[in-house]
């Protein structure tokens, strides 16, 4: 059996994603679900081990792979007809992929990880954990150097856009989904004196890069390295990335965790403020319902603050790339009261190894939760009546009415048994999902019964 070890995490937070079980260590007393520990950070994923295991098959992937570049590498090195110069590009290549690949390795290695290929995952297509590797650089590295686009430097530039749209800043309870390798976290933190921080992701790489420079307080040395030549710029160059500042030990108030924002381990209505950044747009799930997470862990008065582009990727379906406005609306309906909003366009990654950025246009917004539900509107021919919050966001509870409709058919029948005033209309579906045959989505049909009946309810107002 696997021994329980205790988390390091502030208490009465953490719970099983499975049963809900209030965690304290790795084993589940509930379903006996186990989870792991990461470099001293919380790991609480559905899958359970089942995400080390993943973890530790992507790490020999990425142990094959570089091992191939540099092999190919030196390959070219033995060449009789390899000049001087090319011989000098390619041995710094050569000495910055060799040092890329054995910092990721150390790092996850010491946060007790083993590269192990698992034949489970062979056919699967599987995240690489350096995606966001550059993200790393901009949070920690290059604002060692000035930056002509910047009047401070990046990170500077995207706290205090956070800031205008947050005035009177009171974050209490700060969660941060999908922090990526921590900086903003941080400098939130940091800047608010925020008594509790947590900076939660799925990506084994970013968490730990995060959690040695904040909460071990040790550096980490990453190259970087451009394949393309530029003029007038070096194409590849260590970074030293140091710990920052911790004056007033903060970082004994700030937590990173392992997690999922679909499949959260925290307490509903446990955070006063939920930060998101650079986030809406790549979890590749339905915005709709990453907001009812950020509603479900806020807090009555709780707030949420977004900044970051709307750059889908390009296997989200159309009808889910939402605009600015419609996410608003979304807002609106799960009961937030958008507050203050800003629209800018900035300089993205830009590193000084790089003569090319990105241009992106970042949206950033307050929103306040609603201490009270909105009150029912009456039937009519109004998108209020037609389609209703609950109706949209499939994680409100379905208000208990009377629909008003023919009973005649056994489906709808079950479907309004269920309503409670509690029972959303996707925890519904998933009740009734069994007695349909094999192939209809319940929650389609769930929205075309109460479609028809808000329908025929307007139609058959006074
Ligand atoms: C574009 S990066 C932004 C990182 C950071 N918030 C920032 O502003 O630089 C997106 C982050 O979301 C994380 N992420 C994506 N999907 C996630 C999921 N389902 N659960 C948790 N984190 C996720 C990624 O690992 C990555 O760190």
């Amino acid at each position: 059996m696997t021994q329980k070890c205790e988390f390091n995490f502030p208490a009465d937070l953490l719970i099983c994603p499975i049963c809900a079980t209030e965690l304290t260590h790795t084993h589940c007393d509930g379903c006996q679900n186990e989870y792991f520990i990461l470099a001293d950070i919380p790991c609480v994923f559905p899958s359970g081990l089942q995400q080390k295991v993943l973890w530790e098959h992507q790490m020999a992937m990425m142990a094959a792979q570089g091992g191939e570049a540099l092999a190919s590498l030196d390959n070219m090195l033995q060449g009789y007809d390899v000049s001087a110069l090319t011989r000098d590009r390619l041995e710094i290549a050569y000495a910055a992929m060799a040092q890329s690949l054995k910092s990721i390795m150390t790092l996850l290695e010491e946060g007790g990880l083993r590269a192990k290929r698992d034949a489970r995952f062979d056919q699967a297509e599987i995240d690489n954990p350096t995606e966001y590797y550059h993200h790393i650089l901009r949070d920690w590295a290059w604002d060692n150097e000035k930056s002509q686009y910047f009047e401070t430097h990046a990170n500077d530039a995207n706290l205090q856009r956070v800031l205008a749209v947050w005035q009177n800043p009171k974050p209490g309870k700060m969660l941060v989904l999908g922090a990526g390798a921590g900086r903003l976290s941080w400098d939130l933190h940091t800047h608010l004196d925020a008594p509790l921080t947590l900076a939660s992701d799925i990506n084994p790489f970013l968490l730990a890069s995060a959690q040695r420079l904040i909460q071990e307080r040790r550096a980490i040395s990453l190259p970087e390295l451009y394949t393309y030549p530029q003029i007038g710029y070096s194409f590849a160059k260590s970074w030293n990335m140091v710990p920052p500042t911790d004056e007033h030990t903060a970082r004994k108030r700030w937590f990173a965790l392992g997690s999922d924002v679909w499949n959260m381990p925290l307490k509903e209505a446990s955070m006063d403020t939920i930060v998101t950044s650079w986030l809406l747009d790549v979890t590749g799930g339905d915005v709709k319902d990453l907001i009812s997470v950020i509603a479900y862990l806020l807090k009555p008065g709780g707030r949420w603050i977004n900044t970051g582009p709307l750059l889908y990727s390009r296997n989200l379906s159309f009808d889910k790339k939402y605009s600015a406005e419609e996410i608003i609306d979304f807002a609106c309906m799960a009961g937030f009261d958008v507050q203050m909003q800003s629209v800018d366009e900035i300089a993205h990654m830009v590193s000084p190894l790089n003569a090319r950025f990105h241009h992106e246009q970042i949206f950033s917004f307050n929103a306040y939760k609603q201490p009270e539900p909105q009150a029912l509107p009456k039937p009519s021919n109004t998108p209020q009546w037609l389609t209703p919050g609950w109706l949209v966001m499939h994680h409100l509870p379905i208000p208990q009415i009377t629909f008003e409709c023919e009973r005649g058919h056994e489906f709808i029948t079950r479907v309004l048994e269920l309503v409670d005033g509690q029972r959303s209309l996707y925890l519904i579906s998933q009740l009734v999902q069994s007695s349909l045959p094999e192939g209809v989505d319940a929650k389609e049909a769930v929205v075309a019964v109460f479609g028809q009946i808000l329908e025929g309810m307007a139609r058959s107002a006074p």
